[in-house]
C-alpha cells in the first residue's frame, strides 16, 4: 500500500534548515521553508538547487497545514521559546512540532507552549543529509505517540532514531563529544602531546573502531573486567574543570575559529576546507554503508 504523502515545514534556512528541507523534498515530502531573513532564503534556495519543489517564505501566509513542523533556527533559548511559541498559533493542535536543538533542554524551549504534549526534540547530525543517527529527546510534558510517530516520520526519511528516556542538556551525543574534547583539550594545555599526534592517536584506534561499535558493545568486545581496572586508577587523574579549557577561549577570541576562519588547531585555506569536505562525504557514505552492513550481519 502506497504511504500518504507528507507536508512539513521547516523553520530557519541556515545550514541545517536548508539540508533538512532538500532532504525531506527528496524522500518526497512536500516542504515550505520559513526564514525571517529574505537573503537567508534566497541562499537556502541556491544551496538546494534545481530539481526539487520546495517553498520559501518569508512569513507563514499561504502555507498549507503541515503534518509536522521543525524548527531549526539561532540555537538560542529565547529565540527558540518565541519561534515555537508563534509555530503553534498557525497549525492545528493535532501537528506534532520538533526543535533541532542541539542540546537545549526541550521543556526550556517548550515553556511558553500551549501544548508542549506535541512538542518534541530531533537532534540531526551534520551533513544531515547523510548521517543516520537522530536523537529523539521527548520534553516532561510529550505523550509517546507523538515520539513513536515523530520516529516513524524520520524513518520515511532513511533515518536511525535513538530515543532517549529522559531530557538532559547536550543530550547524548554532544555530552559524549565534549566529555572528549574537555581531555583532549586538556592534554594539548599540559603538552603532553601536539594536536596532529593526538588527532592521528584518536582517529586511528577509537576512532575506526567506534565506527563499527558503539561504545558498549565496543567495551563488551574488549571486557568490562579490563575497563574497570584501568577506570580505577585514570579517573583520578582526567580532566573534570566545570569551565571550558583556556586555550579554547584563546583561540576563539583570537579569532581561530577552525577551517571557516583560516584557522584553527590548523591553517586552512578555501581549497583546502572545500576538497577536506568533499572527500569527507564521500568517506562517510561509504563508512555509514560498512557500519549498516556489519551491525545487519549482527543480528540474530
Ligand atoms: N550546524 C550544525 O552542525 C548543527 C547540527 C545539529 C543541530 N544544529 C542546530 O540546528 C539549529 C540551526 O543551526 P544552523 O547551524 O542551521 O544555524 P544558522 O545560523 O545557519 O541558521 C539559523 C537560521 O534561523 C533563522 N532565524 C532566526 N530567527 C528566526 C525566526 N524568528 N523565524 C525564522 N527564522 C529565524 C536565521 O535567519 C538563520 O537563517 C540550531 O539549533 C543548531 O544548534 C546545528
Amino acid at each position: 500500500m502506497r504511504e500518504a504523502s507528507l507536508q512539513a515545514v521547516v523553520v530557519g534556512a541556515g545550514t541545517m534548515g536548508t539540508i533538512l528541507a532538500k532532504l525531506m523534498a527528496v524522500r518526497g515530502v512536500k516542504v515550505t521553508v520559513v526564514d525571517t531573513n529574505p537573503q537567508v532564503l534566497e541562499t537556502s534556495r541556491m544551496r538546494v538547487g534545481i530539481g526539487t519543489s520546495i517553498c520559501f517564505a518569508t512569513e507563514w501566509l499561504g502555507v498549507e497545514r503541515p503534518d509536522f513542523v521543525i524548527e531549526s533556527v539561532t540555537e538560542n533559548v529565547a529565540v527558540k521559546q518565541q519561534v515555537v511559541a508563534q509555530i503553534e498559533t498557525y497549525v492545528a493542535d493535532t501537528t506534532i512540532i520538533m526543535t533541532n536543538t542541539s542540546g537545549i533542554p526541550i521543556d526550556d524551549i517548550g515553556s511558553a507552549m500551549r501544548l508542549p504534549q506535541r512538542f518534541l526534540g530531533t537532534h540531526f547530525f551534520n551533513p544531515a543529509d547523510i548521517v543516520p543517527a537522530v536523537e529523539v529527546v521527548p520534553g516532561s510534558h510529550t505523550e509517546a505517540a507523538v515520539v513513536q510517530k515523530a520516529c516513524g516520520w524520520l524513518a520515511r526519511l532513511g533515518k536511525r532514531p535513538a530515543v532517549l528516556n529522559t531530557c538532559v542538556p547536550g543530550f547524548v551525543a554532544n555530552r559524549v563529544q565534549h566529555a572528549v574534547m574537555r581531555e583532549c583539550l586538556s592534554l594539548l594545555e599540559k603538552g603532553v602531546v601536539e594536536a596532529e599526534a593526538l588527532d592521528e592517536i584518536v582517529q586511528y584506534s577509537i576512532g575506526v573502531r567506534m565506527a563499527l561499535n558503539g561504545p558498549f558493545c565496543q567495551r563488551d568486545l574488549n571486557g568490562l573486567d579490563t575497563h574497570l581496572n584501568i577506570a580505577r586508577y585514570l579517573y583520578p587523574d582526567l580532566d573534570a574543570r566545570q569551565e571550558p579549557a583556556v586555550l579554547l577561549e584563546e583561540y576563539v577570541a583570537q579569532g581561530r575559529l577552525g577551517a571557516k576562519a583560516g584557522r584553527g588547531f590548523y591553517h586552512w585555506s578555501d581549497e583546502s576546507r572545500t576538497q577536506h569536505q568533499v572527500r569527507e562525504r564521500e568517506s562517510l557514505q561509504r563508512i555509514i554503508e560498512i557500519a549498516t552492513q556489519q551491525s545487519n550481519g549482527d543480528e540474530p
